[in-house]
C-alpha cells in the first residue's frame, strides 16, 4: 500500500478551476440549394398551403454532392471560431452532435478537428438527435468548468436528405440539412446556466430509424434505413412538456421571462414554437427564432442555425440573454440559459 493510501491522503489529483463557461462564438452553414414546397410536394401528395399551415416552413436547403457533414462542419466551425477570434489550435475538444454521419466508426469529430487544424484535440461524436446540439455545450460548459478543456467546438450538423424516403408524407417536407457551430471557453462570470435535461425511453419508437442495421444486412433484398416519425404524438409530447422543461431552465438560472432577450426553441414545427411561447407567457419583448420558415427541421444543427440567423437579421446582440431549447429523437431534451457573444 502507497504512503498516500496508509495515510488516507489522496492517490489521485483532482481537476479543478474555478472558471465559468461561456459561449464565445457562433457559426453556421446554409446549403446552397433552397428548396421551395413545390419541390417537395407531388411526391407525397401535399400542397405548399397545408405544409405551411401545419408546420410554418416555406422553403429548406438540401446539400449538394460535395456538401458533406465534414465539409459542413468545417465551414460552420470555421465561422465560429472567427466570431470568437479563437485560433483552431486552442480547441482541446471537439464534440459533433450528429445522426446523419453514415459511418457507425470513426466518429467524424477527428476527421473535422484535422481539417480545421486542430493539434490533436479530443474528439467525439454524440448522438442525441435534434437535442444534441445543447447537450453538446452542456458538456462543453462542464468540461471547460471541470478542467478537462479549455475551448471546446461543438458542432451541431445533419445531411438528413441521406435518411430521407421522399415520398413519406410525414417527414419529406420537414427535415432538411445544415450545421451550427459554437466555440465555449472560460469566462469571469456564468453566462452559461445549468442545463435541466432528461429522456423519455417510452416513447423510444416515435422517431427513429425505420430498419435497424441488422433488418438491412439480413434482407434478401437491399434497403436503404430511413428516418420515420410519428409527427401527431411527437407534436403533443412537445408542445406541452417543453415549456415547463424551458421554464424550469430559467428558474434554475436565476431568472424569469421578463429577463429574456432571444428565445431559441429547436426548428421542429412553427406552431410548436409559438404554443411553448404562448405556454410559457413570453412577454412580446423576446425575439423568437422562427428559422424554420426558410431552413426546415435541420436536426441537431437547428438550434445554432437559428441563432446565427437571429445575428442575421438585427435581432440578437452581444450581451442578450438567450433560451436554448432541443428536443427530438430519444426522445431527448436539454434546456439552457446562456448569455450570447
Ligand atoms: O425534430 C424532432 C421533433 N419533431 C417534431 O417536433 C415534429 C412534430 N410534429 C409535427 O410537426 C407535425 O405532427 C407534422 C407537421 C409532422 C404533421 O402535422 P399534423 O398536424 O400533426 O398532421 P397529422 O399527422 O395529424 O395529419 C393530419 C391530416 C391527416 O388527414 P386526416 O386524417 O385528418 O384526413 C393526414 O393524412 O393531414 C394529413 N397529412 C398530410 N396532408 C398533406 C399528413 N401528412 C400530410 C402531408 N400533406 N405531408
Amino acid at each position: 500500500m502507497s504512503q498516500a493510501a496508509a495515510t488516507g491522503a489522496p492517490r489521485v489529483l483532482a481537476t479543478t478551476t474555478g472558471t465559468h463557461a461561456r459561449i464565445l462564438g457562433i457559426g453556421a452553414y446554409r446549403p446552397r440549394r433552397l428548396v421551395p414546397n413545390s419541390e417537395v410536394v407531388d411526391a407525397i401528395d401535399s400542397s405548399d398551403e397545408w405544409i405551411q399551415q401545419r408546420s410554418g416552413i416555406r422553403t429548406r436547403r438540401f446539400a449538394e454532392p460535395d456538401e458533406s457533414v465534414q465539409m459542413m462542419s468545417v465551414a460552420a466551425a470555421r465561422e465560429a471560431l472567427a466570431h470568437a477570434r479563437i485560433d483552431a489550435r486552442q480547441i482541446d475538444a471537439v464534440v459533433v452532435a450528429t445522426v446523419s454521419h453514415l459511418m457507425q466508426t470513426p466518429a467524424i469529430a477527428p476527421a473535422i478537428a484535422t481539417e480545421l487544424g486542430c493539434e490533436e484535440p479530443a474528439a467525439f461524436d454524440i448522438s442525441a438527435a435534434c437535442a444534441g446540439f445543447s447537450h453538446g455545450v452542456t458538456l462543453a460548459a462542464d468540461m471547460v468548468r471541470g478542467g478537462s478543456a479549455r475551448h471546446v467546438l461543438v458542432i451541431g450538423v445533419e445531411r438528413l436528405t441521406d435518411i430521407l424516403d421522399a415520398t413519406d408524407r410525414g417527414t419529406a417536407f420537414i427535415f432538411a440539412d445544415g450545421a451550427g457551430a459554437a466555440v465555449v471557453g472560460p469566462s469571469e462570470v456564468p453566462a452559461i446556466g445549468p442545463v435541466v435535461w432528461g429522456s423519455d425511453g417510452e416513447q423510444f419508437d416515435l422517431i427513429r430509424q425505420r430498419e435497424d442495421w441488422r433488418d438491412v444486412m439480413a434482407s434478401p433484398t437491399p434497403i436503404t434505413p430511413h428516418l420515420t416519425m410519428q409527427g401527431a404524438a411527437v407534436f403533443r409530447w412537445a408542445s406541452f412538456t417543453m415549456a415547463k422543461i424551458g421554464l424550469q431552465a430559467l428558474d434554475r438560472a436565476g431568472i424569469t421571462v421578463d429577463d429574456l432577450d432571444c428565445f431559441v426553441p429547436h426548428q421542429a414545427n412553427m406552431r410548436i414554437t409559438d404554443a411553448m411561447a404562448r405556454a410559457m407567457k413570453l412577454p412580446d419583448s423576446v425575439r423568437i427564432a422562427r428559422d424554420v420558415a426558410d431552413q426546415g427541421n435541420t436536426s441537431a444543427a437547428s438550434v445554432p442555425l437559428a441563432l446565427a440567423r437571429l445575428y442575421e437579421d438585427g435581432d440578437a446582440r452581444s450581451g442578450d440573454v438567450a433560451l436554448l431549447i432541443a428536443f427530438g429523437a430519444g426522445l431527448a431534451y436539454a434546456a439552457q440559459v446562456v448569455v450570447l457573444p
